[in-house]
Parts: structure tokens; sequence; C-alpha cells
């Protein structure tokens, strides 16, 4: 295994084990939704937000990781409470995630739908944890809430959803895909950055280098769903066209799609170049040009 995989791995199961102290107990006479929740954060996604956190609050000299976990969980939180949302009947209606049964599965829809929602919560209950400067931990979290909400992840789905079935212009398209995908990976770059006390021009270089690499990200996503199997990656595929989805594939075939993926990621390592060369956050954008997962 290379460095670069053995570390990616050490990073993987750190946060795994420091997620699980986040998560509620399961206990009182609404535990089913905490059982729920735990089963949505705790079955075994890549953690790769939190990863690019930690990561780039290094990359700009953040050396008190422990301040920044809530925030790592926080964003971990809010990801899996929008693969609970994002699999339901109402949305894609898929069975399968992270390889096990998706939470409507497993609990129902009307568990699902409080869970997605119960989780969207809790991470910013979460968040309030760091014993980060209280000027910065507002910014963060105001962050988070921005990059999540109506203006982020969730005003890409709605888009998303909507136009299910028909055929997007190339804007539309592109702001599906920066606001459903990017927008949380642009503030996982972010606030990692700000966390450290970068100032506003490091901060908005990594809102760049956080939405290409969200692009790059939900491109191969796409790529995926027609190239690779369920047992690879733990989710069903052929999804998109089941949903009559253009995604980025459907629409500039899977050729550009491949070379996409690779001038979104030189964009993006560019833009980490200009803070530090090899470091491990251009290794992990790198990595994830042709993941397979
Ligand atoms: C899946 O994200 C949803 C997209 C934004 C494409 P990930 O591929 O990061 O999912 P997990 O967390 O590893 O399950
Ligand atoms: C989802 O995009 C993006 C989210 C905000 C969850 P997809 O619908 O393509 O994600 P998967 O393929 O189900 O993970
Ligand atoms: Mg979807
Ligand atoms: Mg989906
Ligand atoms: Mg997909």
């Amino acid at each position: 295994m290379s460095d670069f995989m053995e570390e990616l791995r050490l990073r993987t199961e750190r946060i795994n084990e420091d997620l699980s102290t986040f998560l509620p107990e399961e206990e009182g006479p609404q535990r089913t939704i905490l059982t729920a929740c735990n089963y949505s954060v705790e079955n075994g996604g890549k953690r790769l937000r939190p990863i690019f956190m930690e990561c780039t609050y290094e990359l700009f000299g953040g050396r008190e990781r422990e301040k920044l976990l809530p925030l790592m969980a926080a964003i971990e939180m809010i990801h899996s409470s929008s693969l609970v949302h994002d699999d339901l009947p109402c949305m894609d209606n898929d069975e399968l995630r992270r390889g096990k049964p998706s939470t409507w599965a497993k609990f129902g829809v009307d568990m699902g739908t409080l869970c997605g929602d119960a989780l969207m919560i809790y991470a910013f209950e979460t968040a309030f944890k760091s014993k980060l400067e209280p000027d910065i931990l507002s910014r963060a979290v105001r962050l988070l809430a921005e990059k999540s909400g109506i203006y982020g992840m969730i005003g890409g789905q709605t888009v998303d959803v909507e136009l299910t079935g028909s055929i997007p212009d190339p804007d539309t398209l592109r702001f599906i895909y920066e606001k459903k995908t990017a927008a949380l990976i642009e503030a996982a770059l972010m606030m990692g950055a700000l966390a450290s006390g970068a100032d506003e021009k490091g901060v908005s270089l990594m809102e760049e280098a956080g939405r290409d690499i969200g692009m790059a990200f939900q491109i191969r996503d796409d790529i995926l769903d027609v190239t690779s199997t369920a047992e690879k990656l733990g989710k069903s595929v052929h999804a998109d066209d089941r949903n009559a989805k253009v995604t980025w594939v459907t629409f500039y075939g899977l050729e550009q799609a491949e070379e996409d993926v690779r001038s979104f990621t030189e964009r993006a390592v560019s833009a980490v170049s200009l803070i530090s060369q090899q470091s491990f956050l251009e290794e992990l954008i790198r990595s994830l040009v042709d993941r397979s997962f």
C-alpha cells in the first residue's frame, strides 16, 4: 500500500472512532430516531468531507485537531442526512446505501424522513461543542448552514428533483452540481481554512478549490453509476437512468465527462498548490480522479 493510501486509511479510521463519540445514546421514548441516526452515520461512508476539512486545516497551519473535531463530525452528519433524504421513495427511491439497506428501507419512510431532519439539526448542536474561538466558530457554523441549506445543497437537490425527466440547459445542469454536491465540499475546505485562522483570500481560494473538487466528484459519481457495480459502490447502479435523470454523462457523453473530471481536478490542484506544494490535500484531490467507489 502506498504511503498516501495508508495515511488515508488511518485518517478514515480515526474519524470513524471520533465520530462515534458525538452520536447520541439510543435511549428514551424517541430511541427509534436515535437508532436510525446512528445507523445512517455509522454505516461506513468514505468520510471525505471531514477529511477534507482536517487536511485543509493542517494546510493552513492548524494544529488543534480536537477543536475542529465537532465541525468535522457536523459536516459528516449533514452529508449523511442528505443521503438519507436523497434515497427516500419520493426522491431517488434507493434501497441500498453504503452497502446496507438505506435508512427508509430499514426504518420506514416516516422515520427516514425524520432521521434526515434530525441529523441535520443535530449537526448544528454538535458543531457548537467546538472550543474554537467564538467569533471563528460562529463564522464557520454560519458557513456550514449556508452551504447546506437553500442557497447550497438543498437548493441543488431542489432543482435536481424538479428537473427529473426533462433536459436542463448547461447552466442549470452546472447549478445543480455546484449546489447539490460541491457546496458541502466547499464548506469542508473553507471551514478548515477559517478554523486555522486563514485570511479572506485563503478562504475564498478554498471555496474555488472546493467547487472544482465537487464538480469532479459528482461527474465521477455519474460515471460510476453507469460503469460500476452495486457491490463496489455499496449503492445501486443505473439509478440515474431509472430515475430519468439527465446527468453530465448523458448530457456530454462519457468521454467528455472523463475529460472534465480531469480538468476540474487540475484546477483544484492548482489552487491548493498556491498555499503549499505537495500537501496531503493535493494527493487526496488527485486520488479521486479515478476512484472506483
Ligand atoms: C455520495 O457521496 C453523494 C454524492 C454527493 C455524490 P459520497 O460518495 O461521498 O458518499 P459516502 O459518504 O462515501 O457514502
Ligand atoms: C446526490 O446526488 C447528491 C446529494 C446531495 C445527496 P446523487 O443522487 O447522484 O447521489 P447518489 O448517487 O444517490 O449517492
Ligand atoms: Mg439524487
Ligand atoms: Mg441518489
Ligand atoms: Mg449518483
